[in-house]
């Protein structure tokens, strides 16, 4: 069912009573730029017009009561005295976003809230991203602090690293907070300057969902940071001036190799060579050049899969489907990998026809029909849209 500012407002209005403020926040999709952002690299995302939504109104005390439309379900968090708990529960993100919050110095108050959201959970779209932005931005709302988006998407990632428990990069967070309608970013994840490129008019993504969960497999994600982080240590001794893989040139790859066993040379392998996709794709797009970017796009799917071993058979399956079509010019998987989405750059006039052959062909090979999403992208995290009149008809 769609969930609209009317919707969200309703089950606010029947499950607490009043009068609730309404945000929202989208999910990404990384065109380019797989596992490059804690590399210090370059990653080139977008947003989907699938959002997290967040209805708040309040509280005298220091109560959350959250309820939860996705999960059916209500927590109560006393916000002085939030604590950790092992399972991974969708009320950990909300606990993590107030004690990071808290901790930050951002006294928050007490509120009620609903939160609800159509991002496929564990799909590589960001939905927990997306959690953490649209409440941050409402608990923040509530107790009228303002701060820059920069610091939200900052603050949001240390739920992850420091709560969650997920090493990640910044990318999910921060073009979740400063992305752009009908554009995707650039995004330089060490300095955090970005720029803004519009999305080229005849091209469309669309993502489809392998239904394989990847729910971030905490030690597989966390194991490629530990070996990124490992190789700059072996080559540090070699290169002084190696901050991050980033620094690091192919060529200098090449002549260190001996320093590097088979796995961390083919980690770095990706990084490298990605970072330089990133690069070439901002400027395909820029140029309006879909065939290059897909041809781009491709490549870093084969990168992902050989060099950074994090697809999966499913995975490789529907990108040969997507690849198979005339009207794609490239596919790849998004997000963390190990199932969850993958993302083809198609002509936009055959978008309809090259969805319905994708789940077709599919089904037919795997036997479900995969959910699928025509991308449109948004605004960042912000204020829902205004609620519609009712006209009676
Ligand atoms: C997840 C992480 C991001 C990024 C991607 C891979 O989405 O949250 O920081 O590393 O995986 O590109």
């Amino acid at each position: 069912m769609t969930i609209t500012s009317r919707s969200i407002r309703d089950a606010f209005v029947s499950r607490f009573g009043g009068q609730p403020k309404l945000f929202c926040a989208p999910g990404r999709v990384n065109i380019i730029g797989g596992h490059t952002d804690y590399n210090g690299g370059f990653v080139l995302p977008t947003t989907t017009g699938l959002h997290t939504w967040v209805a708040i109104a309040p509280r005298a005390d220091r109560t959350l009561r959250v309820f939860s439309r996705i999960f059916d379900s209500l927590e109560e968090i006393d916000l002085d005295r939030i604590e950790k708990c092992d399972d991974a529960q969708w009320y950990q993100y909300v606990k993590g976003v107030a004690s990071i919050l808290e901790g930050a110095g951002h006294t928050l108050r007490g509120a009620d809230i609903v939160i609800d959201g159509d991002i496929p959970l564990g799909g590589g779209l960001s939905s927990s991203a997306s959690l953490e932005t649209a409440l941050a931005f409402a608990l923040l709302d509530c107790a009228a602090i303002e701060i820059e988006r920069g610091e939200l998407a900052q603050l949001c990632q240390r739920v992850e690293t420091e709560f969650v428990g997920i090493r990640c990069g910044i990318m999910d967070q921060y073009v979740i907070s400063r992305c752009a309608k009908d554009h995707a970013m650039m995004l330089d994840c060490r300095s955090l300057e970005f720029q803004l490129v519009p999305m080229p008019a005849d091209a469309r993504l669309l993502v489809v969902d392998t239904g394989v969960s990847h729910r971030l497999p905490t030690g597989e994600y966390n194991s490629r940071r530990n070996e990124c982080e490992e190789a700059v240590a072996r080559l540090a001794g070699k290169i002084p001036q190696l901050g991050a893989l980033r620094d690091l040139g192919l060529d200098q790859l090449e002549e260190n190799r001996n320093l590097l066993d088979d796995r961390l040379y083919r980690r770095c392998r990706h990084i490298v060579s990605e970072i330089q996709r990133v690069e070439d794709a901002c400027s395909a797009l820029r140029r309006g050049d879909a065939r290059r970017l897909g041809e781009l796009v491709t490549a870093s799917h084969a990168s992902l899969r050989d060099d950074y071993e994090i697809s999966c058979s499913e995975l490789d399956a529907l990108v040969e489907i997507m690849n198979a079509c005339p009207e794609v010019y490239g596919s790849r998987l998004v997000g963390g990998g190990f199932g969850g989405c993958a993302v083809c750059l198609v002509h936009a006039p055959h978008l309809g026809r090259v969805m319905d052959k994708v789940q077709t062909e599919y089904a037919a090979q795997l036997g479900r029909r995969p959910w699928a999403h025509a991308v449109t992208p948004s605004d960042p995290v912000g204020p829902a849209p205004a609620i519609e009149p009712f006209v009676a008809q």
